[in-house]
């Protein structure tokens, strides 16, 4: 089934699982749910490979002193990725070197 992280998780969790008494049906919860915590993980990593990036930026580490006219509130409300749901574009404008590829 191709549950890679289930597979390498189950030896040592079951010691576990025998140890604390653990039902099976939570033992099957907490395996699912690293399995999808997994999965999700790599189907991220491909799309920011997928994506070819030039180099990969987090929001996080953004430096607001760079580019003064981009806000904390503007670049949260990006992340937020309400503009997708809402089928809105998203377009950076301005001379070079002011950060819009960053
Ligand atoms: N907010 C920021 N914090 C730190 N460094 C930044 C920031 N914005 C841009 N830079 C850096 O400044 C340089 C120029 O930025 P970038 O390449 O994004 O400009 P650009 O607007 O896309 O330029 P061009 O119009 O030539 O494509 C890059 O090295 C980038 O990493
Ligand atoms: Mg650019």
């Amino acid at each position: 089934l191709k549950l890679e992280k289930m597979y390498s998780y189950v030896p040592n969790y079951l010691d576990t699982v025998v140890k604390e008494g653990t039902s099976v049906l939570d033992a099957l919860v907490h395996l699912t749910d690293k399995e999808i915590e997994y999965k999700n993980e790599m189907a991220s990593k491909i799309q920011i490979t997928v994506a070819g990036f030039p180099f990969v930026k987090k929001a996080d580490e953004y430096d607001y002193d760079f580019q003064p006219s981009v806000s904390k509130i503007q670049i949260k409300d990006l992340c937020s990725l309400r503009f997708i749901e809402n089928r809105e574009n998203i377009l950076f404008y301005g001379t070079p070197g002011v950060g819009k590829t960053h």
